[in-house]
């Protein structure tokens, strides 16, 4: 959730509230043991941890002084005791269940309970709740709560404000909805709510905030929602496309991400919400809504933030479009908008924030655009020409993103002048000509994609302080590598991307120098010379692609100490802070990766997901290291079509979550490592054109490896993966003595016979494996597999 919208909402919890606050008596008796049993539960609940004195409080101090904790005079006169009318729970503690909160409910003086970000779990308690019939404030957001909305807080009439965001609440809103008729906040977001929005929720009157975004909501938007006069802000976005799932399935080689979508609003936009004349904040988007964008929506004179892209809307080019208001945020995403850049637009002086995103917008860039100096434009993909206007790199200018239109011409020289700019994203056009030399000026910018372009030349930018995505593959740069680079400061750079350009020389020493670097892709150029030892220093690596150069001499053994892709990383947090910025906010966008010889489109948060080392397609020659054995975290490697001779290394089968394997198209003699049956995720091996001999590992994951075309091309293999009989293909030197031979025909006969019964049970296992990723117990070979290797030994 963004903290703006999170602000806005807290703004009215925070409102004032008058309350007589004396010091001189203690609480109500009954509100101390209340407090004292629940301290008590709460002591048998080993996750508890607590906070402020509550461990050590006692009935010997007032539990009116205890943190989270306000006391009211019952009387106006200062010597009753008080009761205790609003509680914070997450100051006493953290990290219990909902259960341990019952002694609370007998505090049934209560006005405000917030028991927000305190690790709570469990269902929203029922009975309980209901006995705080005095209750205004009620926040629980923030828990790991569960199970659906108890009808018993619909029986909390006197609530204003209700906040059970960010939670896994299920199930669908009642109707009793409507008996909460003095709600001012009503924050669901963030939860897995379903069904429709009950018609009920347009008795609400009171209500300035209502917000249900990110649940999986369904059915039309209750025209009844029209009767809110009071609303300020509305928030029913993200009802869709909100589980992002990523998927690595060896099977599906090209499927990086599967996107599950929830149900969602359809329904078209009703015109009534026009009504609601005290608007500010309308946030629609990723939803099904389909028809016409109303026009009464520009009628609004309060708006300032409307976000309606990613639905299925589309304009009424009939309707003239003129705002009475003046937006900060308008994202229209994705909403159908074609032809030029709306001219209404123009008027819009106050914008903080454009996308006009996967639009079909056409014609040039106008020059008011620029006179508008909003800091975030977003306009990528879409189908606008001609040439990036200078004037746009004004000091406002903080995101800018005009990939995938048919822009050209060369970049403005003043782009230095854009002093706050931090990323310019401008890949996919036909922009030509020199980088200009002003963009090392720009401090801030910490991404810069301009790939596939036709720029030129073999100058870079010498960063004084360098991005930390730098993309500037599928373009004509050319010249020795070191280009200027080294008298830039890249000490952020983690993404470089310099693939398919014309670059030449050797790779320089400096790029062990670049401490941040994670991945590395040089794909497609013409480097020449050896592969610096040093780059097996880089702390962060876990992506490096040479593939399609001239690297010549060995492999270093060292390149088996890179640190990051020795351990195994299960831990994904590690990697959320990849492109934290604030201005990523809006861009949480596709990387391009070479990834198992395919070209995929990947989020860059899913980056971590990604660990490979390709250095295929180069004059490598000389030995595998040993060393290798240690990337254990490895999950791609491909060494195919270089000159490589020798042993495949047994250690290779240490490469435990190896999915994909390719040392195809070289020299390797010897046989294939047994070890290899341990590769338990491996989904595609490639061992073709070697001269690789033997047999072919039959037991572990090597029983799944069945493709012919993985051994095709090689000396004297042999294997049931090839129809290639062992005991045939080996006929020359057979060095099985003559009492073996009939207990190793004994195993071979038992095998292939197991093979023909289960050929039905591959296919099968075949798929099974490739979902699960998990060897196949009732699919390992062991007997045959060792008869196999003693045969060719
Ligand atoms: C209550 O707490 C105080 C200070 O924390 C301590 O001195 C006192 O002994 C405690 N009393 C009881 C009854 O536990
Ligand atoms: C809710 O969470 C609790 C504790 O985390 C768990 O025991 C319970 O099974 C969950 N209930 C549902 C319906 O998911
Ligand atoms: C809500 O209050 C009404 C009227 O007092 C009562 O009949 C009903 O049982 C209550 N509902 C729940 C769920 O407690
Ligand atoms: C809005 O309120 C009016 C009067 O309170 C009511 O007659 C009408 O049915 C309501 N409209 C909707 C759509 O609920
Ligand atoms: C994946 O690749 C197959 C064949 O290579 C192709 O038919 C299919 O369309 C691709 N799927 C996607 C989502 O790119
Ligand atoms: C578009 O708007 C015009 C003017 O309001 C209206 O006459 C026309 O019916 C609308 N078009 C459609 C398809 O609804
Ligand atoms: C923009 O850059 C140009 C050339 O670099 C310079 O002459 C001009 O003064 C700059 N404008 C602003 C507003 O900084
Ligand atoms: C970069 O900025 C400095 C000072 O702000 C200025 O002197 C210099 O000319 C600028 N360099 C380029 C290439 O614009
Ligand atoms: C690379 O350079 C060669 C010769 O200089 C040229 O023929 C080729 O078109 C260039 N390729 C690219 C992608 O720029
Ligand atoms: C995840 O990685 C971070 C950073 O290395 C580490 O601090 C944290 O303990 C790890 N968490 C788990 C659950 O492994
Ligand atoms: C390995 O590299 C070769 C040459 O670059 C490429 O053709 C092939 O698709 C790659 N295979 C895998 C599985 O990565
Ligand atoms: C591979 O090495 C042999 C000799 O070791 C050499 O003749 C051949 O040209 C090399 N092939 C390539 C593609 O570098």
């Amino acid at each position: 959730m963004d903290s703006s919208r999170r602000g806005a909402i807290w703004f009215f919890f925070l409102l004032p509230h008058l309350y007589l606050i004396s010091s001189s008596l203690s609480c109500l008796p009954d509100h101390e043991k209340a407090l004292l049993r629940f301290k008590s539960k709460l002591l048998d609940n080993p996750q508890v941890s607590w906070r402020s004195g509550f461990q050590k409080w006692n009935s010997s101090s007032d539990c009116c002084n205890l943190e989270g904790v306000t006391c009211r005079g019952l009387h106006l006169s200062s010597d009753s005791p008080k009761s205790v009318v609003e509680l914070r729970v997450g100051a006493l503690a953290q990290g219990f269940s909902v259960a341990d909160l019952s002694p609370i409910f007998e505090i049934r003086t209560l006005i405000r309970l917030d028991a927000s970000y305190c690790v709570l779990h469990g269902g929203i308690p029922k009975k309980g709740l209901s006995r705080l019939s005095q209750l205004e404030h009620l926040d629980m957001s923030g828990n790991h709560l569960n199970d659906s909305i108890p009808l018993q807080i619909y029986n909390l009439t006197k609530l204003k404000q209700l906040d059970l965001s960010d939670n896994s609440l299920s199930g669908r809103l009642s109707s009793n909805i409507g008996n909460l008729r003095k709600l001012e906040v009503l924050n669901l977001e963030n939860n897995a709510l379903s069904g429709s929005i009950p018609p009920e929720i347009g008795k609400l009157f009171n209500l300035l905030i209502l917000s249900l975004a990110y649940n999986g909501l369904t059915g039309a938007i209750p025209s009844s929602l029209s009767n809110l006069t009071e609303l300020q802000k509305l928030d029913l976005s993200s009802n869709s496309l909100s589980s992002i799932i990523p998927v690595t399935i060896g099977a599906w080689q090209n499927v990086s991400e599967l996107y599950l979508q929830r149900n969602s609003l359809s329904g078209s936009i009703p015109a009534s919400i026009g009504k609601l004349r005290n608007l500010k904040s309308l946030h629609l988007s990723e939803n099904f809504l389909t028809g016409f964008v109303p026009s009464s929506l520009f009628e609004l004179k309060k708006l300032t933030a409307l976000y309606i892209g990613n639905n299925r809307l589309s304009w009424n080019d009939s309707v003239a479009i003129s705002p009475r208001c003046f937006f900060s945020e308008l994202s229209l995403q994705s909403s159908g908008m074609a032809g030029e850049i709306p001219w209404w637009l123009s008027g819009q002086k106050k914008l903080q924030l454009l996308d006009l995103r996967d639009n079909e917008l056409s014609g040039s860039i106008p020059p008011w655009l620029a006179y508008l100096g909003v800091p975030t434009l977003l306009f990528g993909r879409n189908m606008l020409t001609g040439v990036l206007p200078p004037s746009l790199f004004s000091s406002q200018l903080v995101v800018i993103d005009f990939s995938g239109n048919e822009l050209g011409g060369e970049l403005p020289k003043n782009i230095g002048n854009a002093s706050s700019l931090e990323m310019l994203v401008l890949s996919g056009n036909s922009f030509h000509g020199p980088l200009p030399e002003t963009i090392s000026n720009l401090s801030l910018l910490w991404m810069l994609d301009l790939a596939n372009n036709f720029f030129s030349g073999d100058i870079l930018p010498a960063f004084k302080s360098g991005p930390s995505h730098l993309d500037l593959s599928g373009n004509h740069f050319s010249g020795p590598f070191p280009m200027s680079m080294p008298n830039a400061n890249l000490n952020s750079l983690e993404f470089l991307d310099l693939h398919d350009n014309n670059i030449t020389g050797a790779l320089p020493l400096y790029l062990a120098e670049l401490p941040s670097l994670r991945i590395v892709s040089l794909r497609g150029n013409s480097i020449a010379g050896s592969i610096p030892v040093p780059l097996s220093k880089l702390q962060h690596l876990q992506f490096l692609d040479l593939s399609c150069n001239h690297l010549t001499g060995q492999i270093p053994s060292e390149l088996g100490s890179l640190p990051y892709l020795q351990f195994t990383h299960n831990n994904e947090s590690y990697y959320n802070d990849f492109f934290a910025s604030d201005s990523s906010e809006y861009y949480n966008e596709h990387l391009t990766l070479n990834w198992k010889g395919t070209i995929i489109y990947i989020r860059t948060i899913k980056i971590n997901l990604y660990l490979s080392l390709d250095l295929s397609n180069n004059q490598l020659s000389g030995q595998i290291p040993p060393s290798l054995g240690n990337l254990r975290a490895l999950k791609s490697l491909n060494f195919s079509f270089n000159n490589l001779t020798g042993e495949i290394p047994d250690s290779l089968g240490k490469l435990k979550v190896v999915e994909s394997l390719s040392l195809a198209h070289n020299m390797l003699s010897g046989e294939i490592p047994r070890s290899f049956e341990e590769l338990g995720e491996l989904t595609t091996l490639d061992l073709s054109s070697n001269k690789l001999v033997g047999n072919i590992p039959a037991g572990g994951q090597m029983s799944t490896m069945t493709n012919p075309d993985s051994y095709a091309n090689n000396d004297r293999l042999c294997g049931f993966q090839i129809a290639v009989d062992c005991e045939t293909a080996a006929p020359t030197e057979d060095p099985l003595g003559s009492g073996d031979d009939w207990e190793e025909d004994q195993t071979w006969f038992s095998w292939e016979a197991m093979l023909v019964g289960y050929s039905f049970g591959f296919v099968v296992a075949v798929v099974i494996v490739s979902f699960t990723k998990v060897p196949n117990p009732w699919l390992t070979f062991q007997g045959s597999g060792r008869s196999s290797r003693a045969l060719a030994a």
